[in-house]
């Protein structure tokens, strides 16, 4: 797997998958900036070292690292509840997300040296039907000098969906008993040990004892001052109306398994989230998204100054039952367009397609051998350029050939593959009939699929590729949403419309 990832996604020097600890997968990032660590399991950040300074997150030595069981540190994504879900005292505290393993949607570095990961979670029905699964989450991981976190999720179920939500974030400090937090004076918070609600005062926030509050109505930075360590941790966010903060101290630390009991002094969360007063309720087809920004530096001008507007949208609670978000109505085909196709003269048609899946799934029926052969070719392979075996996981890359059997005639057609943009493009050679490009735009909780095919050379090709893709999309479409494949296999009945 890791190794998979590595050939796909790794960066030479920069951006490394192998097996961590607990043989998960894992991401190691290295640049001039920072080096950071990330994990499959749960999309955690597990490590942020800015160039030349210290670790800033914190990560427990007595950590486990095993599906279904949350990493004790670093940055834990907890989702789709914050703590107990409250009518099931059987569900894992803070959500499940944290403790399965996500699938990698792309790596990206930029000029600046910073390099982004995104990582996306499908659709998964959750072990017990009553809780909230009918999501698609993604996480998208920004290591420059800052550590940039950014979670959006997408409600893709027919009812409203409650959301409460923390990018739990444990910093690594020199003694929680000489550190103080600033940035939520005034703020009213629930006590958790006490049990009660109260409001903060001016002076910023020292520690004593176990702490373990959330405080609400509050999207201001935080700054974690440690004398210590000689710095200022400044933790800014977006999208987030409350903010946790919790350290354990003794008893409790001694009470978790995988938490060393002499740990505590040396952690502290300070959480970006919303919960308990700011939860949400996202309509059918809603988003939101979150984003918390960790630097040791101030937070620039450009952060703090979010537009205003997007974030109350963002982040008002909207009420259960709400009309969905509609997302925007579709371009119609311009006039070019509109005249190809009526033209079977015309060199080119485009087609088009809405599928009820996001994107990376219908780039995968495209791109791997094993998602064509479920509604297009009987068989698919693509060979990198200059190699003679095929690849072994199936997947397509720029530049490979490939070769496809047809069903139904058996024909067996040779190209090459134009582009293989993940999640966005897909183009390839066709044969005598020009060349195909196939786009993949997100559109509300599907995706809109649009294939065009240049160079036809005669009236006869354009309206055969023309019926012929016009079948197969329609037979993607309903193998992607309801797993029917539509092509005809009975050699008796030749000559039918899917056949
Ligand atoms: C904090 C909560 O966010 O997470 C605490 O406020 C909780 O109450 C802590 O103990 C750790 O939770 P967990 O599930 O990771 O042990």
């Amino acid at each position: 797997m890791s190794q998979e990832l590595q050939e796909r996604f790794g960066i030479p020097g920069v951006v490394a998958f192998d097996d961590g600890l607990g043989g998960q997968t894992r991401i190691r990032v290295t640049t001039p900036l920072a080096e950071a660590e990330v994990y499959l399991l749960g999309a955690h950040v597990t490590r942020f070292k800015p160039a030349g300074a210290e670790e800033v997150l914190w990560l427990s030595g007595e950590s486990q690292f095993a599906i279904g069981q949350a990493i004790r540190g670093g940055v834990p994504v907890c989702h789709p509840w914050f703590a107990a879900y409250a009518s099931d005292a059987s569900a894992p505290l803070h959500g499940y997300v944290r403790i399965m393993p996500w699938d990698v949607e792309g790596v990206t570095l930029e000029e600046d040296g910073t390099v982004t990961l995104a990582f996306w979670i499908k659709f998964h029905q959750p072990q017990n039907p009553d809780w909230p699964g009918e999501f698609e989450l993604r996480h998208r991981v920004r290591v420059g000098s800052a550590l940039t976190m950014e979670l959006e999720t997408l409600n893709c179920g027919p009812g409203p969906l409650m959301l409460t939500e923390a990018l739990h974030t444990y910093f690594a400090v020199s003694d929680i008993r000489n550190v103080t937090v600033t940035g939520l004076a005034g703020c009213e918070y629930f006590d958790k040990v006490a049990g009660d609600r109260k409001k903060q005062s001016d002076e910023p926030i020292a520690f004593a004892g176990e702490t373990d509050r959330a405080y609400f109505d509050t999207t201001t930075t935080c700054v974690i001052d440690d004398p210590g360590l000689d710095r200022r941790i400044h933790v800014a966010k977006r999208g987030s109306r409350s903010t946790v903060v919790w350290n354990p101290w003794t008893a409790k630390a001694a009470s978790m398994p995988d938490f060393g009991d002499d740990e505590w002094p040396g952690m502290l969360c300070v959480e970006t989230a919303n919960c308990l007063d700011d939860a949400m309720c996202l309509p059918p087809g809603g988003t939101h998204r979150m984003t918390a920004r960790i630097s040791l530096e101030p937070v620039p001008e450009e952060f703090a100054a979010a537009p205003p507007l997007e974030v109350e949208a963002d982040l008002r609670p909207v009420a259960a039952g709400a009309p969905a978000a509609a997302p925007p109505v579709l371009a119609a085909p311009d006039a070019g367009e509109a005249a190809e196709a009526l033209d079977p003269d015309a060199a080119a048609f485009t087609a088009r397609v809405f599928i009820e899946a996001p994107p990376p799934a219908v780039f995968e029926a495209w791109a791997t051998a094993e998602g064509l052969c479920e509604w297009l070719v009987e068989s698919a392979m693509f060979t990198a350029p200059g190699e003679r075996v095929p690849r072994a996981d199936g997947a397509a890359r720029t530049g490979d050939s490939y070769q496809w059997r047809w069903q139904a005639s058996g024909y067996v057609m040779d190209g090459t593959v134009l582009a293989a943009e993940w999640p966005e493009r897909f183009g390839f050679t066709f044969a005598e009939a020009g060349s195909c490009e196939v786009t993949f735009t997100r559109h509300g909780a599907g995706t809109l699929v649009a294939l065009r095919q240049a160079g036809l050379p005669s009236p006869a090709t354009h309206l055969e590729c023309r019926t012929g893709w016009t079948f197969f999309l329609t037979n993607l479409k309903s193998l992607l949403e309801g797993g029917l494949d539509l092509r005809e296999t009975d050699p008796l009945r030749k000559g039918v419309v899917n056949r």
